[in-house]
């Protein structure tokens, strides 16, 4: 069969105790210190302290050990070792210089759609917990060879590609629209993990929550991106990176792998079909990668 989803990311940050409150206000639930689980997709972050912010390990599943077997070749025919330890696979990207380990692991159910209203009280408007995100759908890495990245995900993990958005491949396993984005960038770095929430009432409930008493927290929402169709919020993490509400209707239409397949003449898409205006300029730049293009324009 194939690697279906992403299982969990290993972060080093510089400030645990700020990156933890973070992403518990967030909405993921904190079962052990540094520890974070989503609704559906169980552990799905793991922050540890580090002098500086850094992606350690992208942990995926896949359904067999045939799947394994065929990373394994493919990578070798790329001159990629990987090895199995413990029955999973454990490989460095090259590009990023990210630890993948790919797993046996049991596919998620689809997601729960939005509950239907089931009386006119409007009462149920108005929420008072947070939102919980269902499960993590995407991390965008930064890389410099974008090229080489793309190339072990794709001829070697077996993604497949579903579009190019601001110079980068949008790559995904399944019927999600993208499940790992590699941008150009100066540095690897990580530029945005995102997690699925049940419908677009809570990426603006759970948007406007987090920034209610931190507006430097606010990037960029909400908007709908074009390519993917997924609404989004995008907010800045304490660790450089953005944290991203997404929800999109259209993975419970996409119907199988072949669905996001671009047309040969697709012309790329801008990336937001619509969005709320943006407080800075280029909102999605991360932190890092502002430094030098300032010193440039000196
Ligand atoms: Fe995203």
């Amino acid at each position: 069969m194939a690697v279906h989803r992403i299982v969990s990311l290993v972060r080093e940050v510089p400030d645990l105790l700020l990156a933890r409150s973070f992403f518990v206000e967030f909405g993921l639930e904190e079962t052990a210190p540094g520890r974070f689980s989503t609704v559906l997709g169980g552990e799905q972050l793991i922050l540890r302290s580090g002098a500086a912010p850094r992606v350690v390990e992208l942990s995926l599943a896949a359904d067999d050990e045939a799947d394994l077997e065929s990373i394994r070749a493919r990578l070798a025919e790329l001159g990629i070792t990987a090895s199995l330890v413990n029955g999973e696979l454990q490989v460095l990207e090259p590009a990023t210089s990210i630890l993948i380990r790919v797993s046996i692991g049991e596919r998620l159910a689809r997601d729960p759609g939005a509950s239907a209203p089931t009386s006119i009280d409007r009462n149920d408007l108005v929420r008072r917990e947070p939102v919980k995100p269902l499960r993590l759908g995407h991390v965008a890495l930064g890389c410099v060879d974008v090229e080489a990245a793309k190339r072990f995900f794709v001829e070697g993990v077996g993604m497949r590609i579903s579009d190019y958005v601001m110079g980068g491949p949008f790559m995904r396993f399944d019927t999600d629209h993208h499940n790992i984005v590699l941008l150009p960038a100066p540095m690897t770095l990580l530029h945005h993990t995102a997690w699925k929430v049940r419908d677009v009432d809570e990426i603006g409930y759970g948007g406007a929550r987090m920034i209610e008493n931190h507006p430097e927290r606010h990037a960029w929402g909400l908007g709908r991106h074009a390519a993917s169709a997924n609404y989004f919020w995008y907010l800045k993490d304490p660790a450089g990176a953005f944290a991203e509400y997404y929800h999109s209707e259209m993975d419970e239409l996409a119907d199988g792998p072949f669905f996001w397949d671009p047309g040969p003449d697709s012309e790329e898409l801008p990336v937001a079909a619509w969005a709320s205006p943006a407080l800075e300029d280029r909102p999605l730049v991360p932190e890092a990668m502002k430094a030098p293009i300032l010193s440039e324009s000196r």
